[in-house]
């Protein structure tokens, strides 16, 4: 199966329970976290057409839509499971959104469509990154601005990886003497649901990249952009954050007590901002997890 095949496949069976699953809300927890990034990121407030580029459920257009950024919306994604998730979404919130299955590297848009096109968590998706960041340059008006997040560092997604491996060995450990942390053996294949299997089998097929700062601001040059700023972010609340969701992961529903979640998310918020206002003026750049990108049409 190509690359597309899987995503298609891992994403439509991944849409029922993706927003549960990444904590994906359209209220201000999630107004807010957009807009920090736009703020970051973004010279304007405003933009007149705006298309994400691998929607998804709608997290970013959507939240960036209802903190006043965007003035027509527009959406698409591979996945058809994910469009109509996002088209529920949008419905809710009373956002009248134009949505379209398509592949980023071929955008079925004519040129110079859109003011601002935005993008979250899509681009180590695809078999040629590049090639997307071409075509979204393509479909910017002149003047128009690129702006992706919540792409994996290399080393980022290193450090995550490692994170996750020691806390699951830990939490296997404490299980043999806190009996409350053992989660019942999986009753085999036979008890998945034809969901779960699409996931537990093509979750390695679908991650193919991770990013290197300097090399993602020359490939965004070399796609067309000018005014390319590359920025990161999340060290220590990547590292917590990986173990807290592989914990949450390997323990039985419930074991962690009912105030779990609210104090997990103040712990982030707390380490996110010790990374972003002490450790992100001290440290390389790239040993942050997550990456922004920015760039303008000229
Ligand atoms: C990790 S999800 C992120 C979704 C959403 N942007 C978010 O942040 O919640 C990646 C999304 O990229 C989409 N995707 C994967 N390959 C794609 C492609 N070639 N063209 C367009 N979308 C793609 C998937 O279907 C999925 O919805």
């Amino acid at each position: 199966m190509d690359a597309k095949q899987a995503n298609i496949l891992y994403h439509d069976a991944a849409a029922r329970s993706y927003d549960a699953k990444w904590s994906i809300s359209f209220d201000q927890r999630c107004i807010s976290y957009v807009r920090q990034r736009a703020e970051r990121m973004l010279p304007r407030t405003h933009y007149a057409r705006v298309l994400e580029i691998g929607c998804g459920t709608g997290f970013f257009i959507l939240n960036l839509w209802q903190a006043g950024y965007v003035e027509r919306a527009f959406a698409c994604d591979i996945s058809p499971g994910m469009l109509a998730a996002c088209l529920e979404s949008a419905r809710l919130i009373g956002c009248d959104l134009d949505a379209r299955a398509a592949d980023a590297e071929s955008l079925p848009y004519e040129d110079g469509s859109f003011d601002l096109v935005i993008g979250h968590a899509f681009l180590h998706h695809l078999p040629d990154p590049a090639a997307a960041l071409r075509e979204a340059h393509r479909v910017l008006a002149r003047g128009g601005a690129l702006l992706v997040a919540g792409e994996p560092t290399r080393k980022g997604d290193r450090m995550a990886r490692v994170v996750g491996r020691l806390t699951s060995r830990a939490v296997r450990t404490a299980a043999e003497f806190a009996p409350k942390l053992r989660k019942p053996p999986p009753e085999g294949a036979a008890s998945l649901t034809q969901d779960e299997r699409i996931l537990q089998d093509l979750e390695w097929d679908v991650d193919l990249h991770t990013f290197v700062p300097e090399e993602t601001a020359a490939m965004a040059r070399r796609a067309g952009f000018h005014s390319v700023r590359v920025e990161t972010e999340e060290l220590v609340s990547s590292v917590v954050g990986w173990a807290v969701r592989t914990l949450e992961a390997e323990v039985p529903p419930g074991a962690l007590g009912a105030r779990w979640g609210a104090f997990a998310y103040r712990t982030y918020l707390r380490l996110y901002d010790l990374d972003q206002r002490f450790l992100y003026r001290a440290l390389p750049k790239d040993l942050f997890y997550n990456l922004l990108l920015y760039g303008e049409k000229a």
